[in-house]
């Protein structure tokens, strides 16, 4: 397994570039079961995710083919047809490796009127039922019988529309059924919808593919059905969280970067509570640029819906007030097992102490590099800026968990002044 070693303490000066969002890009590669005709997504990133997907669409028989790869106007251009359906399963060997393959769930209900999907099960950051998806699809006039650890999804007549009203946000159900929706009888109401932008970016995808939504970017989405979707081109929006990683990044070496592609209105929250750090932002032609002005300050935070701050920047966001004057409270809302950072982050010299559902963090004048691992991507990455911060060398395991979610990591940084490599391994 290949390791990532780093030598901490340079600050990090240059430009990094965004790519396209990965938590857009699944549920809009799963879109293309919707339609017999051909969907083609521009500035998908090539990230091990989207690796395991394209394996789970083939096997439903959809062909998948890459158009251009990635270059600085585009990103890569990829093309999906489902011209037909050969295959309604999803087995348990895909589905265990990434959760978010419970996507297919929906739109092949939709488009075949039956479905065999693996139950995902729970993960490293939580139990993460699929409740959500399942009682809305049963809304929707499906039948769901669950049976050997599989979903087994049927409406031999088609999905009829309903009125769904969310006990809590979800964004893979919002997504789900939004997809859901699009192809079945009549009108769906999805109420306390997820409104994260990439749920945004889906309803786009879905509208231009000639789906009718009404209320996109609201937490109240009107879906009429319609009885065929087409092809369609579309753009995948950039990548919020390795918008938000990166300009952490900046902050924790005491640097200067600009971000080429990123997007400040969809990191609101954080350019804020950053802010009130002592983190500075400007917005540039390309993106916008960040860096640290004096010494970085505690402050709070907790992880909420969009547009509240990401739980997916909560780790990152944690290993920068390790380094802050003062205190910070951290508080997960989302997840009840996000913390999995927090002993690997002490053993590098942080001061944290969990109550419950919240981290308090001391600040310390300094980390110092170590052996480390965690065991999810955003966990992962935390440790990758801790590294860049700490005095001396950190070696990070495990790196699978970064190849999920974070393109081209090391060379990026490395780029901007890092001391960081990858040492392939084989254990
Ligand atoms: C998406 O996961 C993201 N994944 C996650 O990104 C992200 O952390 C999460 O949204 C929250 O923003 C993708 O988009 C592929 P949820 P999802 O359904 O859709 C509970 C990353 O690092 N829940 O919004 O699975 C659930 O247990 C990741 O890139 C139910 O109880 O998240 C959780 O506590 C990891 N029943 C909460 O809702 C359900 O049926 C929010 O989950 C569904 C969810």
């Amino acid at each position: 397994m290949d390791r990532i070693r780093i030598r901490g303490g340079s600050p990090l000066k240059g430009s990094i570039a965004v790519g396209g969002a990965k938590n857009a890009a699944l549920p809009l590669m799963t879109a293309s079961l919707l339609t017999d005709e051909t969907l083609t997504l521009v500035n998908l990133p090539d990230l091990a995710d989207i690796q395991t997907l394209t394996r789970l669409l083939e096997r439903h028989g959809v062909g998948i083919a890459v158009d251009a790869p990635a270059s600085a106007a585009t990103g890569r251009v990829v093309s999906l047809r489902a011209r037909e359906i050969t295959d309604v399963t999803a087995p348990y060997d895909l589905v265990r490796k990434m959760r978010a393959s419970v996507l297919v769930l929906g739109p092949l209900v939709a488009r075949c009127g039956q479905a065999r999907v693996s139950l995902p099960g729970g993960c490293a950051i939580g139990a993460r039922p699929v409740d959500l998806h399942i009682k809305g699809l049963e809304q929707m006039g499906a039948r769901i019988e669950l049976d050997g650890g599989y979903i087994n999804a049927a409406a031999p007549d088609g999905l009829r529309g309903a009125h769904i009203v969310f006990p809590m946000v979800s964004v893979g159900a919002t997504e789900n059924l939004l997809m859901a929706a699009s192809l079945a009888r009549g009108e769906t109401v999805l109420v306390n919808a997820a409104r994260e932008p990439e749920v945004g970016d889906l309803a786009r995808c879905l509208v231009a593919m000639g789906a009718e939504i009404d209320g996109i970017g609201t937490d109240t989405l009107r879906i009429q059905g319609k009885e065929r979707l087409h092809g369609a081109v579309h753009r995948v929006i950039s990548d919020r969280i390795e918008t938000g990683t990166y300009a952490m990044a900046a902050a924790i070496t005491g640097g200067s970067l600009e971000i080429l592609g990123g997007d400040l209105d969809q990191i609101q929250a954080v350019e804020k509570v950053l802010g009130a750090a002592g983190v500075v932002f400007e917005r540039t032609e390309r993106g916008f640029s960040v860096a640290r002005a004096n010494g970085l300050h505690g402050v709070d935070v907790m992880t909420e819906p969009f547009p509240g701050f990401p739980t997916d920047l909560q780790a990152q966001m944690m290993a920068l007030m390790c380094v802050a004057q003062g205190a910070a409270m951290i508080t997960e809302t989302i997840f009840e097992n996000r913390f999995m950072h927090v002993p690997e982050l002490a053993r590098m010299g942080a001061n944290i102490t969990i109550h419950g559902a919240s981290a308090l963090v001391r600040g310390t004048p300094r980390l110092t590099g170590a052996p480390v691992m965690a065991t999810d991507l955003r966990a992962s990455v935390s440790l990758v800026l801790a590294g860049l911060a700490a005095e001396g060398e950190t070696e990070i395991n495990r790196v699978y968990h970064l190849d999920r979610g974070y393109e081209r990591l090391e060379e990026k940084l490395a780029a901007c002044g890092a001391e960081i490599e990858r040492i392939k391994g084989s254990e």
